[in-house]
């Protein structure tokens, strides 16, 4: 089988106007790829480029050069950099979805239904998506009384329960998860983990970001580490 995800030769750089012309090489000539139901670890200190990376993948930047091949349910092969929006807008809604190191809500929305949405946006009926979200708000320990409140006011712990059950809910074939698991406690962080293999089991793909070995450890048959823009090192994690 080919790889899900195949990214070539990849180059971000952003060109900064407002500081006469100041430029940042975020990525540089970046190549791996991401098998079928492979789960990869991204690692690399702050501002090595991962949460670009991520985004340069979900066509939130667009690319300075290269290429992203992703073998597509819909399309077949098609390259990411090179897709039209409304390509891109498909595919985010029925097969690639991207969790966020930081949750943004609409205000106003309740967690149960900012959790359904997920859902909503595949196809799922009302009720259904409503008794999904509060069965994931449940495992993830949110206390029942928040199901219904507003996430703006939400401590980051729990903002990010809402923001990984809204990415894992929808069952997506290729998740970009940054940070899954960085403000919870341990328990949650197990319950995460587990989502996380439970999805790959059904043969999803992820590129998770993360800092925490424990996570790596558990989730990611591999790691890619990013220094300054450029891969240093692909590893496994020790068995
Ligand atoms: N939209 C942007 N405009 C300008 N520079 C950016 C932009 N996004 C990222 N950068 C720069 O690109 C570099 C990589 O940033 P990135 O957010 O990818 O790092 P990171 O590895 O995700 O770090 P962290 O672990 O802190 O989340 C940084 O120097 C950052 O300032
Ligand atoms: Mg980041």
């Amino acid at each position: 089988m080919p790889p899900i995800l195949d990214v070539r030769h990849y180059t971000k750089r952003f060109d900064m106007h407002v500081l006469n012309g100041k430029r940042i090489n975020a990525l540089t000539n970046v190549s791996f790829s991401l098998e079928p139901g492979e789960i990869v670890g991204l690692v690399g200190k702050s501002g090595s480029g991962k949460s670009t990376l991520m985004k340069s993948i979900y066509r939130t930047y667009l690319a300075t050069s290269g290429a992203i091949y992703y073998q597509s349910l819909r399309y077949g092969p098609i390259d990411l950099v090179r897709a039209t929006d409304h390509q891109i807008i498909a595919l985010r809604r029925d097969e690639i979805t991207y969790c966020s190191q930081f949750l943004s809500v609409i205000p106003r929305v309740s967690a149960a239904d900012v959790v359904a949405e997920g859902l909503f946006r595949r196809g799922a009926g009302r009720t259904e998506a409503w008794h999904q979200s509060r069965d994931y708000l449940d495992r993830l320990g949110l206390p029942q009384e928040l199901w219904d409140a507003y996430p703006s006011t939400f401590s980051g712990g729990e903002q990010q329960r809402i923001n990984v059950a809204r990415a894992i809910i929808a069952r997506p074939r290729l998740l970009l998860i940054d940070e899954p698991t960085a403000s919870l406690d341990q328990r949650t962080k197990d319950v995460v983990i587990d989502m996380i293999i439970a999805l790959k089991a059904e043969g999803t793909s992820v590129l998770c970001i993360s800092h925490d070995l424990y996570t790596l450890d558990r989730l990611a048959d591999r790691r890619i580490e990013l220094k300054d823009g450029h891969i240093v090192a692909t590893t496994s994690p020790v068995s």
